[in-house]
């Protein structure tokens, strides 16, 4: 890979006492689209603001990430502004997150606009094109809304819209179609598939629906206990996976795995308690074949180029 967007390097997030991000390690190249995916409480939305520099102030983190080579781990906070502000975006679950509800969308479209060197008139026609770009029935008459006069799926397709405009090297969605109904939620993974036809930026899609990265996704890096388990393309995770929790995943139902509707299976046992967890293996109390290795901190087993797994019973 040899112009990553996005590259992570042994990134910690604390909250106090509270370990939510354990030394993760990732990287997105243009025109990729890489999954983060784990089952709740594992760290995906904790490192998912961390990547765009939006954690909450108790949080404290540590290690690299760099976007576009530049590291926002170092950066000031007026630094970061600027670079959300330019070169990424972030769509959330809650759409509403994105926008103000006393302003009219097309006001807040043509603001989001600030920098482009256009006029008011060129602005409001831009995100007209761009709101039906992204499926927005009459774009006209929603520049004129306010977001809560839209339903949850017009409101997600106007924060990927309002996303989109700022044509970010770097696009972060957490959980986009989590809030919508499953027709919806098709709808919206059928927009973003064709989005990245179109954009040349890095794409990161947070989920815990492993249909959603089967459908979206280049690779796919699976969470577990704020850690990377394993990472691999799409096709080494569902056809070879290595970790016993993507293992678990995976195996619970193949034939479903491509169904959208799918979500995690469940696997039993409960996430270690993240303010102090296991000095080795994290999985080892859920993992049916622990041995007393897995008290020692798991090697990462390199199986490819593009596939690795953090598992003392793992062979290359
Ligand atoms: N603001 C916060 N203050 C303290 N602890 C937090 C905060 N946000 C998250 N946590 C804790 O950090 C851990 C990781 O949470 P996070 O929200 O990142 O997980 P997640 O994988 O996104 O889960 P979900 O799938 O439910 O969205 C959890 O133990 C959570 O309780
Ligand atoms: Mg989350």
């Amino acid at each position: 890979m040899s112009d990553p967007v996005l590259q992570v390097r042994d990134l910690s997030v604390r909250y106090g006492p509270v370990q939510a991000v354990r030394g993760v390690s990732l990287s997105a190249a243009r025109g990729e689209v890489v999954g983060i995916v784990g089952e709740s409480g594992c760290g995906k939305s904790t490192l998912a603001s961390a990547l765009i520099g939006l954690n909450p102030p108790s949080a404290r983190a540590t290690g690299q990430i760099a976007i576009e080579g530049r590291d926002l781990v170092a950066m000031t906070e007026a630094e970061r502004r600027a670079l959300r502000g330019d070169r990424v975006a972030m769509v959330f679950q809650d759409p509403m997150t994105a926008f103000n509800p006393v302003l009219t969308l097309g006001a807040q479209l043509v603001d989001f606009q600030h920098r482009a060197p256009l006029t008011k008139a060129e602005k409001r026609a831009r995100a007209a094109a761009m709101l039906a770009r992204v499926g927005l029935p009459d774009p006209e008459l929603a520049l004129t809304r306010y977001v809560h006069e839209l339903s949850g799926g017009m409101r997600q397709r106007a924060a990927i819209a309002a996303a989109l405009m700022m044509q970010p090297a770097l696009l972060i969605a957490d959980e986009p179609t989590t809030a919508l109904d499953v027709t919806m939620e098709a709808q919206i993974l059928h927009l973003l598939r064709e989005l990245r036809r179109d954009h040349d930026g890095a794409i990161v899609i947070i989920t815990h629906h492993l249909g959603v990265v089967g459908e979206l996704c280049d690779r796919v890096y699976v969470m577990y206990a704020g850690q990377v388990v394993e990472e691999g393309t799409v096709d080494e995770i569902y056809h070879d996976p290595r970790h016993p929790y993507t293992a678990a995943l995976i195996s619970c139902d193949p034939a479903h795995i491509a169904d959208r509707a799918e979500v995690l299976p469940t696997i039993p046992g409960r996430l270690p308690d993240l303010t102090d967890p296991p000095a080795g293996c994290a999985f080892a109390a859920r993992c049916t074949l622990a041995t007393q290795r897995c008290a020692e901190p798991p090697p990462r087993v390199v199986l490819s180029a593009t596939h690795a797994a953090l598992c003392h019973e793992v062979r290359p």
